[in-house]
């Protein structure tokens, strides 16, 4: 709640994500989410389409802590991870609102909903046939999913930082020519740009790491130009394996708020030696 304690706008709620990305238009509650108890937990979800994708959804939603209960993970017909038993609420909540989104993408893709169970390493196990992923920050929820074998996904959602989390970024998820990059324009704040290039790190570590299958830190890629105001490309700077070679682009999607920054991107592998 922190972050809206500068910015209270609509009537003392907080700015929808249609701010950060103007794409994002109201989706109505599908299946064991209309139940009133999960509709007062994730009341304001929003959804897209990408064009040109194959079908991809974005999906998301602020969720209330307030509303949380554990009895809600039966009623949504969702396993209860023994990962959480140690967890708070708080992370109990944002572990529930990720799969209710990703099952509600599941009944907007056509398909049945079916378990994302939680690998060993914490990543989240899609099903055969489905590619997505999931980022909370504060209140807010997105998943983003799309039908396919060989289609890797990443999404992820950052308060724009300030104070240590920005010095934190400047300092460790960037290097001097990022730096001088963010510090040298005026098109942008420094504040959004750093958070856009956390941001679209944190989406290429969650696109590429079921091909990569271990740890890669920020300085596996940069940027070498400021992003434009759809896109910000990546490039590797080391060689992550088969295609993943140095030198090799991504380009990410990103939408920016006064308070929230959003990157995402689908990648088909299918052409991908390995
Ligand atoms: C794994 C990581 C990306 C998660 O990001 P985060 O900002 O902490 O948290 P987010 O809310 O955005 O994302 C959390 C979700 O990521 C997903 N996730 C966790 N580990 C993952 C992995 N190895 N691969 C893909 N997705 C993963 C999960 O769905 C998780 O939510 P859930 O546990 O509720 O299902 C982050 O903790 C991390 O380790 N980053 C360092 C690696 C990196 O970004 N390198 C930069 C490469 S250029």
């Amino acid at each position: 709640m922190r972050y809206w304690s500068t910015q209270v706008q609509n009537g003392g709620r907080p700015p929808g994500l249609s701010q950060v990305w103007p794409a994002f238009a109201p989706h109505l509650h599908l299946g064991t989410l209309r139940h009133p108890s999960l509709i007062a937990f994730l009341p304001e979800i929003v959804r897209a389409s990408l064009p040109g994708t194959n079908g991809a959804l974005l999906l998301a939603s602020r969720f209330l802590h307030e509303h949380y209960r554990n009895e809600l993970f039966e009623r949504a017909d969702i396993n209860f991870p023994t990962i959480l038993l140690a967890a708070i609420s708080r992370r109990r909540a944002e572990f529930l609102a990720g799969r209710l989104l990703a099952h509600q993408a599941q009944l907007l893709l056509g398909l049945d909903t079916m378990e994302i169970a939680v690998n060993s390493d914490r990543s989240p196990a899609w099903p055969v046939g489905l590619a997505g992923s999931i980022s909370h920050t504060g209140e807010w929820c997105i998943c983003a999913v799309t039908k396919g074998d060989q289609v890797l996904a990443g999404v992820d959602i950052e308060t724009v930082p300030s104070g240590d989390a920005l010095s934190s970024i400047m300092e460790y998820c960037l290097d001097a020519d990022e730096r001088a990059l963010i510090l040298g324009t005026e098109r942008r704040s420094v504040p959004q740009l750093a958070g856009l290039v956390f941001s679209a790190k944190e989406t290429l570590f969650k696109l590429l790491y079921p091909r990569v299958g271990r740890y890669f830190g920020f300085d596996t890629a940069k940027i070498r130009e400021l992003p434009t105001s759809t896109t910000l490309r990546l490039y590797l700077t080391s060689n992550l394996g088969g295609p993943l070679e140095t030198g090799k682009c991504f380009e990410i999607r990103i939408g920016s708020g006064p308070n929230h920054v959003l990157t995402w991107a689908f990648e088909d592998s299918s052409f991908w030696q390995t």
